[in-house]
């Protein structure tokens, strides 16, 4: 909490959950409970959800539209930007030397949005968002900027589940894990893969690339994990607009798609491209995580073909997913047996394509060739361990950005 999640910029809302002003969500900053508020001028304010009068929260829904927050306690008030309104006998208050209402607003996290996706830190000394997401944004333009007007989660809030794992193990799964998928999803995937007999699922390149601890696993399969939602109207209008997407982005970026790929966001907000769920995993606890999910669909896209992807991604990747149930599992009962006294200190295999890695040049970030490796999995666990050690962020290195992606700018 204090090393990784308390300095982390972290995933907070889509811009699009809180598209009106006064719209607010409440969501997670590691352990702490926050409230994302677009206030009257548009801004996007980010603060904890806990009245510093004597802690307790001051707002209990999931989403809303509102003027002012009241705690429950004694009655304190609080504006859409945080700012202490009023509280009953105020008066008391404004006699009291040295009070000021200004000194006791609600506390303040930085806010700041990449195409659309709000991530907040409540660490003044943390680097801007640009520098901790560094090359990174520039394959996440693959999924937030693949249609003209931006993307969108799809209305009706998010599928929350708890699985009793540590929040590592998704997050791992998700930067650089295709290697379960072979295995673990092959009764799920067969089936759903099987009605599409005329879809063809190419897997040429396939790639890890690695920035700051994010990772994307990826080949340019531009549907692959598409197909396995079963809905081949679906795809027909996904590979209507392949044209369009590689005229925008070039053909390396638009086969990322809707490939078969996972990626995470160091260190718990993670999403798979084709379904475009995305999703944070919140810790509670070393030995709980409770999983928020979204469908991210382009704002341009007809309404008919959202719909298709809010049942194809719940059909695959949701609590009752085909998919994800074969996930959860194993997240459960690794993190389970892990917990041994001996099994925790035995030694885990991350060798997966140790020697041998072929770093691509021209393509910014650290890329490595195949997608069955994990590359990745290092690469983050580096990042955590490096959190974990440093006491200044001059301890913690950033990947300088590249001149491929700040052209792409
Ligand atoms: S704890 Fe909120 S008003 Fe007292
Ligand atoms: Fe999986």
């Amino acid at each position: 909490m204090e090393r990784v999640f308390a300095r982390s910029w972290l995933f907070v809302a889509h811009e699009s959950q809180i598209d009106t002003p006064a719209s607010f969500i409440t969501t997670y900053m590691g352990e702490d409970s926050v409230i994302v508020a677009r206030a009257g001028d548009g801004r996007i304010n980010v603060f904890l959800n806990s009245c510093p009068h004597r802690g307790n929260r001051v707002c209990f829904a999931d989403s809303g539209q509102g003027r002012q927050f009241t705690c429950n306690y004694h009655g304190w008030a609080f504006g859409l930007d945080g700012a202490l309104k009023k509280m009953p006998k105020i008066g008391l208050y404004k006699a009291t030397p040295g009070f000021r209402m200004e000194d006791w607003g609600l506390k303040q996290a930085r806010a700041e949005s990449y195409k659309g996706l709000v991530f907040a830190t409540f660490d003044d000394e943390a680097p801007s968002l640009a520098d901790w997401l560094g090359d990174f944004r520039w394959y996440l333009d693959a999924v937030l900027d693949a249609e003209d007007g931006g993307t969108e989660f799809l209305p009706g809030g998010a599928t929350r589940s708890v699985m009793n794992c540590n929040w590592k193990f998704p997050a791992d799964n998700f930067v650089g894990d295709i290697y379960h998928a072979l295995w673990t999803h092959l009764g799920g995937a067969d089936p759903t893969l099987g009605r599409h007999g005329g879809v063809k699922v190419e897997n040429s390149g396939s790639y890890q690339v690695s920035v700051n601890g994010h990772g994307w696993e990826f080949n340019d399969s531009f549907l692959g994990n598409a197909a396995t939602m079963g809905d081949r109207e679906l795809l027909r209008y996904m590979r209507s607009r392949q044209e369009a997407i590689a005229a925008r982005l070039g053909t390396f970026r638009a086969g990322m798609w809707g490939s078969v790929a996972s990626a995470t966001i160091f260190p718990n907000f993670s999403f798979l491209p084709g379904y475009f769920t995305f999703r944070t995993f919140q810790p509670k606890g070393p030995l709980k995580t409770e999983i928020h999910a979204w469908t991210l669909v382009p704002r341009s896209m007809p309404e008919e073909m959202k719909d298709r992807f809010r049942r194809g991604s719940m059909r695959t990747f949701s609590p009752s997913g085909l998919l994800e149930m074969d996930d959860g599992e194993n997240w459960e009962f690794s993190t389970q047996s892990n917990a041994g006294w001996i099994t925790r200190h035995q030694r885990l295999c991350y060798a997966m394509s140790a020697e041998g890695e072929v770093v691509e040049e021209g393509l910014p970030g650290h890329v490595t060739a195949g997608q069955l490796s994990d590359a990745n999995q290092r690469l983050f666990y580096k990042r955590w361990a490096e959190m974990m050690d440093a006491d200044r962020w001059a301890d913690i290195s950033f990947d300088p950005p590249s001149a491929r992606a700040e052209a792409a700018e």
